[in-house]
């Protein structure tokens, strides 16, 4: 029997068709902060689907198969009892990434990206190097035809470039590419998953076998997901939506930080000013917490990478614009710093300063990109003796951002700083206290007791506008607070 072009086509399609209709096993590569609480909740509310996250890091792996669920190596409230149910039933955690691939309809790519450190790029783009082993392992692996789903945050036009790699180097196996973005915070990462504002799938619209991908993935987040917050577009709007939704965040942040410096020169109070503004709901209330400056893992390289992009297109103004919310939070990270400095009489050379919180942000161990490193470490230079408490993060990890930075030898890092296991303990005998973390514990602690095991004048830096100063003056406390 002979078929016509067309005829070929839709048999073709129809053998697509048939083949995404249903998921029923999913593989993730990459078990971080990202995949890891991603795929237990796909897992909890898809009991039919197989998930198995796979990891190259054998001990992250070890970690999140731990018998005791409180170890498993991310820390997020709720995310446990996730683990707890649907581990062993309908999601495992291996590092045999090879049988992974080769069992799985659909696989997620959730492996990092980080800021180049080498060539061209350097210090802006994406590496994007972890990406392409994937493809390639991929291709390699693969026998039957499988949807690739980019979670990672990925440069606009990712997704044309894994493409080819698995076009061109694969089995002759049909891979049909999806953006998924992950918009989930840290830190609430399971309520953000349970109930996300909206789910993004970017794939390729112009094809039958492209909107059966993305059918098949709008399928699997219906499970929990209404209609309504699941939102469909290319694959190019998709990954830049990402971009530009972590760049606006952090613009709002960088806006309010601004401000809090020209409170802190006049009457204003940057508390005042963000309700009074956030009151309009053209501008609403989230995202306008004045503080010692964002972190975390998204927001610094996705904007870094947003200017390299706009550059490599030589769009010099809209590179600039974006820039300077980088150039702002660098600034408000110093100005805290050189805030400790000025106040303790100019210097704090071997004066000892308590670092109260050491995470980006509260409610998560992960520690990337946090302003306390960047305010530590200028202390540091100006000779200070740091002694950091926070409630999640271990003595390993703190040490280990400080040498990142390389900014003085790993032994000098372990002379000037010291870790210990509580607030009053970190605070005792101490010339200042800063508030780097807004860990609820903070606010409750005993001040009164606090203060009296301190160095007169007992200096508190609130970097987070969490404590209240009345009460802290009272206590006896110079109170310095961002914004006020
Ligand atoms: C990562 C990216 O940083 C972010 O851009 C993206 O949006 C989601 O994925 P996160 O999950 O926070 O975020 O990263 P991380 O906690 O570093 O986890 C990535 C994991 O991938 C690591 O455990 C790493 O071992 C693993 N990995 C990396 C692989 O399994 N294979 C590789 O080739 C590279
Ligand atoms: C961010 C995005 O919110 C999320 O959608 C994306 O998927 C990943 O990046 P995350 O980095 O986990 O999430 O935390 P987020 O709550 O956005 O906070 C980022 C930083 O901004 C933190 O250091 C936080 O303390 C700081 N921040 C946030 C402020 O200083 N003020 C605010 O008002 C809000």
């Amino acid at each position: 029997m002979e078929y016509n072009h067309n005829e070929i086509s839709a048999i073709a399609e129809m053998k697509i068709s048939v083949f995404f209709m249903k998921v029923k096993n999913i593989c993730c590569i990459g078990a971080g902060y990202v995949g890891g609480p991603t795929m237990a909740i796909i897992a909890q509310k898809s009991p039919e689907i197989n998930v198995t996250v796979v990891d190259i890091n054998e001990k992250r792996i070890a970690a999140w198969n731990d018998p005791d669920v409180e170890k498993i190596p991310i820390y997020e409230p709720g995310l446990s009892e996730v683990v707890a149910e649907a581990r062993g039933r309908n999601l495992f955690f291996s590092t045999d990434v090879d049988a992974a691939i080769d069992a799985a309809d659909m696989i997620f790519i959730s492996v990092n990206t980080p800021t180049k450190t080498y060539g061209i790029g350097k210090g802006m783009a994406a590496d994007l190097k972890y990406i392409e082993l994937c493809a390639r392992q991929i291709a390699r692996v693969a026998k039957n035809d499988k949807i690739i789903v980019e979670k990672s945050t990925l440069p606009v036009r990712t997704a044309e470039a894994l493409k080819r790699i698995l076009d061109n180097t694969g089995n002759g196996v049909n891979f049909q590419i999806l953006s998924n973005p992950e918009f989930l915070a840290e830190g609430t990462a399971v309520t953000d998953l349970h109930k996300p504002d909206r789910v993004l799938i970017g794939g390729d619209l112009d094809t039958e076998a492209g909107r059966e991908a993305i059918q098949a993935l709008v399928d699997v987040y219906g499970h929990w997901v209404s209609d309504d917050n699941i939102l469909t577009t290319n694959v190019w709007s998709s990954e830049l939506s990402k971009l530009t939704a972590n760049a606006f965040l952090a613009q709002r942040v960088s806006s309010i930080n601004a401000m809090s410096e020209l409170c802190e020169v006049t009457e204003a109070d940057v508390q005042e000013v963000a309700k009074a503004i956030g009151m309009d709901s053209r501008i609403g209330p989230k995202f306008l917490k004045a503080s010692v400056g964002f972190g975390g893992s998204c927001f610094q390289k996705d904007i870094l990478n947003l200017v390299y992009i706009a550059k490599s297109f030589g769009l010099n103004e809209v590179a600039d614009y974006w820039e300077q919310v980088i150039l702002m939070n660098d600034h408000q990270k110093r100005r805290f710093a050189a805030k400790i400095v000025k106040t303790l009489f100019n210097t704090v050379s071997g004066k000892k300063i308590a670092l109260l919180g050491w995470a980006f942000k509260k409610d998560t161990n992960d520690t990337r990109e946090s302003a306390a490193i960047y305010v530590a470490d200028y202390l540091l230079n100006e000779q200070a003796e740091i002694v950091v408490y926070d409630p999640k993060v271990t003595q390993e990890q703190i040490l280990a951002d400080l040498d990142y930075l390389g900014t003085r030898s790993e032994e000098e890092n372990r002379k000037l700083i010291s870790v210990v296991n509580s607030a009053q303990e970190a605070c005792e005998a101490a010339h200042a206290v800063a508030v780097m973390t807004e860990w609820d514990a903070f606010k409750t602690l005993d001040w009164e007791a606090i203060y009296e095991g301190m160095l007169k004048p007992a200096f508190l830096f609130d970097g987070r506008r969490l404590l209240d100063k009345e009460a802290l003056t009272a206590i006896g406390f110079e109170f310095y607070a961002i914004g006020s």
